[in-house]
């Protein structure tokens, strides 16, 4: 699959505008700041609703607009679709599919994109809720149906625990409490169930690409980490059970403190090095290899799903973000085997030399948020 257009009007700094993009390598090259992780952050938008560097769409629209425009055409499976994304200042989004009106969440799963960007350290380093995002984003991948049950989890989590705040205070009937439970013991369960079919789905090619970015560096393994059990029933409707249960047991305690305290929002993603947690134990340039792992990884498990003559069309555009300064000879030799195979790839460098020209393909300059030599 491929992006071959990308159209931007009022995007983070671009006013407009019209970039054409070929098969392979393409990298931008430019100084700081002008422009070149807006292109790539956009295209990236489209296939995921969200921002590998800010939680809220706000800093997206362009400083002093009304709306951002976000539109491309992808190439997949033989056919071309058209895909548009505007994001309005204090008001939701809104779509369009091939010239015909959409809902946003529509568009999740059509163009797959696997990102690198500087920020991924925090998968690594950082909070819990880093990795859960990570997971999520996986299994909106492998399952987009997937995108529904989080954001009704979102809501029904937001729900259940105002409804905590407030029966703390009233002491009266808890009957309403109940419902929520079940609902989101129903939701919950089918998240940790496709977590755990994802993890489970990565976890060799993690591994495998571990052992391909720092091959004298032990093992790194990934695992799903949830209080709820040992050992985890695989089936959807049994995970819920077991949530359900904890919830009704961590009751008192929730009613005490007014949090929901089980919940696939209460889970993480355990990355072990050598069998010790990575987080805390890892070098800095061993964390950094992890979180190059997890999204190689990621970009081989995607690619073999689709299979080489499925009609899916699966394999994602892979975009590297400003990470080729960071990348010594045997990470880059890791990543150029892929970028050989792969169907596209966009690279982001503020020095042109720090992509080894033979892996640079088509390099396109961004000056001052204009892209190209025009
Ligand atoms: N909403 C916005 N409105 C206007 N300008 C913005 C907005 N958001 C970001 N910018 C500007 O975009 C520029 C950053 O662009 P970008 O992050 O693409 O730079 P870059 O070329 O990737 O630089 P680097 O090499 O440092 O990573 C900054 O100058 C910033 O002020
Ligand atoms: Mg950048």
């Amino acid at each position: 699959m491929r992006v071959t257009h990308v159209q931007l009007a009022d995007f983070r700094s671009y006013p407009e505008a019209d970039v054409e993009l070929g098969p392979g390598v393409t990298t931008f090259v430019g100084r700081n700041g002008q422009g070149k992780t807006n292109l790539v952050e956009a295209i990236r938008y489209l296939s995921v609703l969200g921002s590998h560097r800010v939680a809220t769409d706000a800093p997206l629209i362009r400083f002093g607009a009304e709306r951002a425009v976000v539109r491309a055409k992808v190439e997949k499976a033989g056919r071309s679709l058209g895909l548009e994304v505007t994001l309005h200042q204090g008001r939701a989004n809104t779509a369009r599919l091939n010239r015909g009106v959409a809902r946003p969440r529509d568009l999740i799963g059509i163009l797959r994109t696997v990102l690198f960007a500087p920020e991924d350290l925090s998968l690594v380093k950082g909070d819990p809720s880093g990795r859960r995002g990570f997971l999520d984003e996986l299994c909106v991948a492998l399952q987009p149906a997937l995108v529904g049950d989080l954001g009704d989890y979102e809501r029904v989590l937001r729900q259940r625990t105002s409804m905590l705040k407030t029966s703390r205070n009233a002491r009266g009937d808890l009957t309403m409490l109940d419902i929520w439970d079940e609902k989101l013991a129903e939701l919950g369960g089918r998240i940790i169930a496709a977590r755990l079919r994802a993890v489970g789905a990565l976890a060799p090619h993690v591994a495998a690409a571990y052992q391909d970015v720092a091959p004298d560096g032990g093992d790194c393994a990934i695992a799903y980490a949830t209080s709820l059990a040992e050992d985890l029933p695989q089936d959807a409707a049994a995970l819920g059970e077991l949530l359900l249960a904890r919830l009704r047991e961590v009751r008192p305690k929730e009613l005490d403190r007014g949090v929901t305290l089980a919940g696939p929002h209460r889970d993480d993603l355990e990355i072990t090095l050598g069998g010790m947690p990575a987080k805390g134990y890892a070098s800095h340039g061993e964390s950094w290899s992890c979180a190059l792992a997890l999204r190689v990884g990621t970009y081989d498990l995607l690619t073999s799903e689709a299979g080489p003559d499925s009609d899916a069309d699966g394999e994602p555009v892979l975009i590297l973000d400003d990470v080729f300064a960071e990348l010594d000879q045997g990470r880059r030799a890791a990543l150029a085997a892929r970028l050989e195979r792969a169907s596209q790839v966009l690279i982001t460098a503020a020095v042109a030399e720090d992509v080894p020209a033979a892996l640079a393909g088509r390099v396109i300059p961004v000056t001052k948020g204009r892209v190209g030599d025009e």
